[in-house]
């Protein structure tokens, strides 16, 4: 097979101390390249300090080879906080009111896309298969083609694409969704994305979906798209979860809820996870369920993510806010019942609090997937296994039917599905946990990377 090259905005290089990444694309592109091999180039997350971007860095890890360059000043605030941040992810999350568009913002998007471009070129082979992901380098392959590059490029979404009347609010959709035409696959994380990318170009009048569906006729360009659910190594933290329960820190924490149950939420600190909302829903489930008071215990554990965009600012002191007053509200003097971590813990330990929790809150108000809902799952012990709470507007919540749906703008609805998940009978909790691993067993991270890549390389 010919060699793979994945560009990303985020790159994940292993470090000494095991930290682990937070976020989905890092998590998953990893456990895809180590299985494969390849170069994976991209962001160091670092600012050069000056006003070149500087030279790329060249590491090996294992099979893969990362190519990693740090970015001005400049164009980490353009590009990344600006209009990836900004626009891209705001729009795609169904967030209008929350987008701040800029032409100098816009532009640094652009040009950042042509210096990626500009870098990677010379690492590049006739058959390199490559692979960008997600919205921080939509115009890569308008770039790569200009200058000549004629190899397979495939570009995936991690994030979801939204409905056209959400898009058009964006003054530039046209040229972003052109930056997509540029591909031969793009993929979705689900067909509700894929649908409405195609619904986008038919309101539009630019374009339509031909072939059964199975490619796009836009821009000149013909070019294939497919949905493509992300995943997890299914196995792999499964067994990272059972070896967990020796963890010096997952015992701490069974220690330390024992004779209580567990409700377990992770995520990045996004406005797209619903955190506020869901930490409203247990306040609501306390309230309304005085037979739980002193009983529970309710574990949220976010690092802080994109702390320079003002959104993102904001929502750190609104969570700190909120959970320190619904402690003062409602805890009592031997009863904490929300614990709020600002920090990200080792994959091991996760696995291993994930194991313990009978409750997994995973209530985004919009996510392209959503992996802490699969590795919830993945981390469940067979004969014991907790109750996954889910948002419907979860790219998850298409497959993951075991668990119990929640809308989560309904306060009261997640509420009681917190009540119903920590009195759900043994064999219905066994039921509904199987069904959920039998799936993800099956599509896991290497099945997702199998078939895209399949679909890529195929004429
Ligand atoms: P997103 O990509 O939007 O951050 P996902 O749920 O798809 O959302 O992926 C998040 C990934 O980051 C998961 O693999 C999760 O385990 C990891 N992660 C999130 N929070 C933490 C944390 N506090 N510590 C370690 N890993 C985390
Ligand atoms: O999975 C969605 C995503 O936006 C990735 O592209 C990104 O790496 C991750 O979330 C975390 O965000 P960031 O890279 O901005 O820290």
């Amino acid at each position: 097979m010919s060699r793979l090259v994945v560009v990303s905005n985020r790159v994940t290089v292993p470090d000494k101390t095991g930290a682990a990444p937070a976020g989905g694309l890092a998590v998953a592109l990893q456990a895809a390249l180590e299985e494969r091999g390849g170069i994976w180039m991209g962001w160091s997350g670092n600012s050069s300090g000056n006003e070149e971007p500087g030279p790329l860095e060249m590491q090996e890890h294992g099979a893969i080879t990362y190519a990693l360059t740090d970015l001005t000043d400049t164009d980490v605030e353009e590009y990344y906080h600006g209009f990836a941040n900004r626009v891209l992810w705001p729009i795609c999350h169904y967030r209008m009111d929350l987008a701040e568009y800029g032409r100098k913002e816009m532009a640094g998007y652009f040009r950042v896309n042509r210096f990626f471009a500009q870098k990677l070129a010379p690492l590049l082979k006739e058959d390199d298969i490559i692979w960008v992901h997600d919205y921080h380098l939509i115009p890569l392959a308008a770039e790569l083609r200009q200058m000549g590059f004629k190899n397979k490029i495939g570009f995936f979404l991690h994030i979801p694409w939204p409905p056209a009347d959400v898009l058009f609010t964006m003054p530039v959709h046209e040229q972003i969704m052109r930056g997509l035409s540029q591909y031969d696959l793009v993929g979705f994380q689900t067909d509700f994305d894929l649908d409405n990318f195609g619904g986008g170009l038919v309101r539009e009048g630019i374009g339509e979906r031909i072939d059964g569906g199975k490619k796009f006729s836009t821009f000149g360009r013909t070019f294939k798209g497919g949905a493509y659910s992300i995943s997890i190594e299914t196995e792999i933290f499964s067994k990272f979860a059972i070896k967990a329960e020796k963890n010096a820190m997952v015992r701490k924490a069974r220690q330390s809820v024992e004779g209580k149950d567990l409700i377990i939420g992770v995520d990045r600190l996004d406005y797209s996870k619903g955190i506020t909302q869901r930490i409203d829903a247990f306040e609501q489930f306390v309230a309304t369920n005085p037979d739980h008071h002193n009983k529970v215990t309710y574990l949220q554990i976010t690092p802080k993510s994109r702390s320079e965009v003002p959104e993102y600012e904001q929502m750190q002191r609104m969570v700190a806010e909120q959970a320190g007053r619904v402690n003062g509200a409602i805890g009592t003097v031997d009863w904490v019942p929300i614990r709020y971590i600002n920090r990200s813990v080792p994959r091991p330990v996760l696995a291993g609090l994930y194991r313990l929790a009978k409750i997994g809150l995973v209530t985004p108000l919009r996510d392209g997937m959503n992996l802490v809902a699969k590795e919830y799952v993945a981390a469940q012990d067979p004969e014991d296994p907790g109750v996954l709470v889910l948002s419907r507007f979860a790219g998850a919540a298409r497959e993951l039917r075991g668990a119990l749906l929640v809308n989560p703008y309904d306060i009261e609805g997640t509420a009681h599905a917190i009540a119903r998940g920590l009195s759900m009978p043994l064999d219905e909790r066994k039921q509904r946990w199987q069904m959920m691993m039998d799936h993800l067993l099956t599509y896991d991270i290497n099945r997702w990377c199998d078939d895209f890549l399949k679909d890529l390389i195929e004429d």
